[in-house]
């Protein structure tokens, strides 16, 4: 296990991990903002350096305090030999064994080597896996190869226009974190508000006041840089706000250089109609999440 430390060693991480771009993009997503102010303090481990084959990217120890947060004890991978990761992803210095936690990555070919690792460890593994999108400006800085054969919608990647009177758009204060995190999928607990909170704090949030003056819809994002947690009221609903949020997020993201992408469940139909119309690429591989609860 190699920790890498100073900015030298994450730069050219960065770099490097652009070339395993789509597979690369939850952990690019993570070290992008680590390189740009780091706000959830978060750490890279390799299994050796400059050459390495496996990366993970994890909170400090010391923030990773509470056993069953497995929304703070969360780790990035990206692997380029999925066959031989799992010594690496083994050991208790690169993954606390003995925590709730979640992994997320972009390779959905990790699944074999995590139930492995959690059949020899004795947990339990819930498999997540979604389609994963990059916005068109970001595949186009980043990847443009992902984009040969790709048939683009006729709405030149804008939304449709809403009631501009009626609606302002606003960004969050984490006052209205318990809103978000009573709506979120994922969410509804004590944990949850706490990682949404932190998620309000360290970057830009996205909402429109509805005419009480209070969020309708909205759109944050995590600590890998991905938009997430979006929704809308169900009284604002198919007026097109959530599909003028992430727009207006995505614009604003792109002007900070930030890479702009999201996830989206395979049922969420809307969700799906909405990547499209903005000209958010489907990637080739998915977005997966494994939540792992010893037994
Ligand atoms: C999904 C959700 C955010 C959509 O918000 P919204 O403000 O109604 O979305 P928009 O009005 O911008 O519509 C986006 C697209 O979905 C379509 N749509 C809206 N509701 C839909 C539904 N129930 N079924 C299918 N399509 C739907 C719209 O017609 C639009 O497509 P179009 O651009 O081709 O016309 C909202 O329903 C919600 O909060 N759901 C629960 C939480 C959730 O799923 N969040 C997303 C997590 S990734």
């Amino acid at each position: 296990m190699f920790p890498l430390q100073g900015a030298r060693m994450l730069q050219v991480l960065e770099k490097s991990l652009i070339k395993g771009l789509p597979a690369s993009l939850k952990v690019y997503g993570t070290v992008f903002h680590i390189n740009y102010g780091n706000p959830f303090k978060l750490k890279a481990v390799v299994d050796k350096w400059p050459d390495f084959s496996t990366v993970v990217i994890r909170p400090q120890e010391q923030d990773m305090t509470d056993d069953l947060d497995h929304y703070t004890n969360t780790y990035q991978v990206y692997t380029k030999d999925p066959q031989n990761a799992q010594e690496f992803l083994g050991s208790s210095e690169v993954i606390n064994w003995k925590q709730h936690f979640q992994i997320q990555s972009s390779q959905s070919s990790l699944n074999e080597v995590i139930q492995n690792l959690a059949a020899t460890k004795s947990y339990q593994v819930k498999h997540s896996e979604n389609i994963l999108y990059m916005a068109l400006p970001t595949a186009k800085r980043l990847a443009p190869s992902l984009l040969a054969g790709k048939k683009l919608s006729s709405s030149g990647g804008k939304p449709k226009a809403i009631d501009e009177d009626m609606f302002k758009l606003s960004s969050l204060d984490i006052t209205q974190a318990t809103f978000l995190n009573k709506l979120w999928y994922f969410g509804g607990n004590e944990r949850s508000q706490r990682f949404i909170e932190r998620c309000i704090r360290s970057f830009p949030s996205f909402c429109l006041l509805g005419p009480e003056g209070t969020p309708v819809s909205w759109s944050i994002m995590d600590q890998t840089g991905e938009t997430r947690v979006a929704g809308t009221l169900p009284e604002y609903r198919s007026q097109g706000l959530v599909s003028y949020i992430v727009y207006k997020q995505g614009l604003e993201m792109e002007k900070l250089g930030f890479p702009v992408y999201s996830h989206v469940d395979k049922s969420n139909k809307a969700m799906q109609r909405m990547s499209h119309t903005l000209h958010h690429i489907p990637m080739p591989c998915d977005w997966n999440q494994w939540h792992c609860i010893p037994l």
